[in-house]
């Protein structure tokens, strides 16, 4: 199901997939510079089966690539407008889940859209059930204060990412573990990229977490 932005500015052209299998969290698909709402729908099917899946654009492009927000350099922050799009972003989540009657999404974000889930665990802690940051970086560099209490978070970093030092993805790790989150932070022998490794350790955390709570 694809929907196109009708209405109000904040919507999103987004593919909504319902759920096959009852009981589950619905996915939060954030793709990466670059990518559109149809990139990690074959992502989320595989580590997620039977989930129902939000995959939305990102509204900002950069030379003709979307994103979710703007930066000036890479890895340097527009923090003004990264604030303001997840708060767009985080209104579309809560919009959707009203006209789709979903429970609270995990986010699973790649790059970009990981940065993104990032900073909405930290402006907008209430709108996620919990988050898969793939190749993620520190979205602030003062973050703000936040409640995340016992949040499930995991992140991948690649040791040979060129894009994300690895310190980086620590000082967002130690962020959200500050913030009372449950975060397991992992590193694989990889790139930017994602690997069949990212895949298995996506789908093995996510098949502890995905369940609700009857
Ligand atoms: C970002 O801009 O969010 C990061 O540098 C990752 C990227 O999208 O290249």
């Amino acid at each position: 199901m694809t929907r196109l932005a009708t209405s109000a500015p904040e919507t999103f052209i987004h593919r909504f997939e319902p759920a096959t299998a009852p009981g589950q969290a619905p996915l939060l698909l954030l793709h990466g510079t670059g990518g559109d709402e149809n990139d990690l729908l074959p992502l989320g099917r595989t580590v997620a089966p039977g989930a129902a899946l939000l995959s939305p654009r990102g509204r900002t492009l950069e030379a003709g690539m979307p994103r979710f927000f703007r930066r000036l350099a890479e890895g340097v922050f527009d923090e003004e407008d990264l604030r303001r799009r997840t708060h767009e972003l985080a209104d579309f989540v809560e919009q959707a889940r009203v006209e789709y009657g979903l429970p609270a999404p995990i986010a699973l974000g790649f790059s970009n859209g990981a940065n993104i889930a990032a900073a909405m665990l930290l402006l907008r802690p209430e709108v996620l059930s919990g988050a898969v940051l793939l190749r993620a970086m520190s979205p602030f560099a003062k973050p703000p204060a936040a409640a995340l209490t016992a949040k499930p978070v995991l992140i991948v970093s690649g040791s040979f990412d060129p894009i994300i030092p690895e310190e980086d993805a620590a000082r967002l790790a130690a962020t959200l573990i500050g913030a009372g989150a449950s975060v397991d932070h992992r590193s694989l022998p990889t790139g930017h990229g994602l690997s069949q490794a990212d895949l298995r350790l996506v789908r093995d955390w996510l098949a502890q977490r995905l369940a609700l709570a009857s």
